[in-house]
Formats: structure tokens, C-alpha cells, sequence
């Protein structure tokens, strides 16, 4: 059901656009979803993988996963404040539609229902207080409150 949405989704039609203008993005928060795209690979990609896979060693696969963070009070903060995000070499404005991108491009799925997408002013503010030596403890915190959700049916 969940997947079907974010098949759908993918799939919907560019719409049709005067000549001349540019095509609205049909991602809510993404501008430029090719600008995003570049961003993705040319900052982020190495260590996440082309499908934001991750890798066994040390990086969390976000494929089907990352927009779980969501769900759970304090998730929506972590995610602009995780070291790969807050400190990333673009402005506020492509960092937030870099993330909106990452949610709706790798876990389409997840992201809840009425999501408010991330904007410049916030996210220029959560990225003022990276995570450091703390991300690793407040990430396994936030990924247990996911876990009693979904035993409890949320
Ligand atoms: C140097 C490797 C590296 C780079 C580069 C990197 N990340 Fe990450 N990212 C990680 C690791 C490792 C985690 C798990 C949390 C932690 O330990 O920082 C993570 C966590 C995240 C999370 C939170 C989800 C989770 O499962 O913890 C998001 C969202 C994220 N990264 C997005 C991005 C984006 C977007 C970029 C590019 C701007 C990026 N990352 C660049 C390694 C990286």
C-alpha cells in the first residue's frame, strides 16, 4: 500500500509546462530536484551509496529507513544535525531541499502523512548545532521510539 504510493509517486507525469517556463518540481521542498541530485552524489553519495544503501562498516542504510526518523519525537531535528548534514559544503536553502529530496527519493514511504517539508530558516538553525561525539546514542534512542511504533501499531 505504502510502496504503491511511493510508485506512484515516482512514476506521476512531468506536467506540462509553457514554453519557455520552468517545470514545476513535483517533490514538495525541492526546487530543482536535479540540483539535489548533484548534491546527493557529489557530498553525500560516498558514504551513503547511489541508493542510499550505506555500507556494512559504518554507514546506516537510509533506502526505506530515513524518513522513519520522522515518526519519532526529536527525529525531525536529528536529521539537520547529523555531522554528513549539518556540516555539508552548500547554502541553507540547497541543504534543505537536498534533504527533502533524500526523504522522498529513498523512503518515499515513510514520510508521514501532512510532512511539512524542511525550510531554509530551520534548517539554517539546526545545522548551528552539529551532532558530534552524542549522534551515535541519540540515533539508537530515536531508532528505538521507531521500534515501540511499530509494535504498538502507530
Ligand atoms: C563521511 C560520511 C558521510 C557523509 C559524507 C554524509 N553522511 Fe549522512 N550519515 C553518515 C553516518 C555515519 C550516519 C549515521 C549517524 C552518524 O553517525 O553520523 C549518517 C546519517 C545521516 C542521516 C540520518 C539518518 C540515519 O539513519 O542516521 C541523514 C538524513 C543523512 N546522513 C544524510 C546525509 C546527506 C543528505 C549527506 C550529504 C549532504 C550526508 N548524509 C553525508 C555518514 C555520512
Amino acid at each position: 500500500m505504502r510502496l504503491g504510493l511511493a510508485l506512484a509517486l515516482l512514476m506521476l507525469p512531468v506536467p506540462a509546462v509553457a514554453a519557455g517556463s520552468q517545470p514545476a518540481s513535483m517533490i514538495p521542498g525541492v526546487e530543482r530536484p536535479e540540483r539535489a541530485r548533484q548534491n546527493y552524489i557529489l557530498k553525500c553519495q560516498g558514504c551513503h551509496g547511489p541508493e542510499a544503501q550505506g555500507n556494512r562498516s559504518n554507514t546506516p542504510p537510509m533506502a526505506n529507513m530515513v524518513a522513519r526518523f520522522l515518526a519519532v519525537p526529536g527525529g525531525r531535528e536529528f536529521l539537520g544535525r547529523v555531522p554528513g548534514v549539518a556540516t555539508a559544503a552548500v547554502s541553507d536553502a540547497e541543504l534543505a531541499e537536498l534533504l527533502n529530496w533524500t526523504l522522498y527519493r529513498f523512503d518515499a514511504a515513510h514520510v508521514p502523512p501532512g510532512f511539512k517539508p524542511y525550510g531554509t530558516t530551520e534548517i539554517g538553525k539546526l545545522r548551528k548545532t552539529p551532532l558530534r561525539t552524542e549522534t551515535a546514542a541519540m540515533r539508537q534512542t530515536l531508532v528505538r521510539a521507531m521500534k515501540t511504533n511499530q509494535a504498538t501499531g502507530k
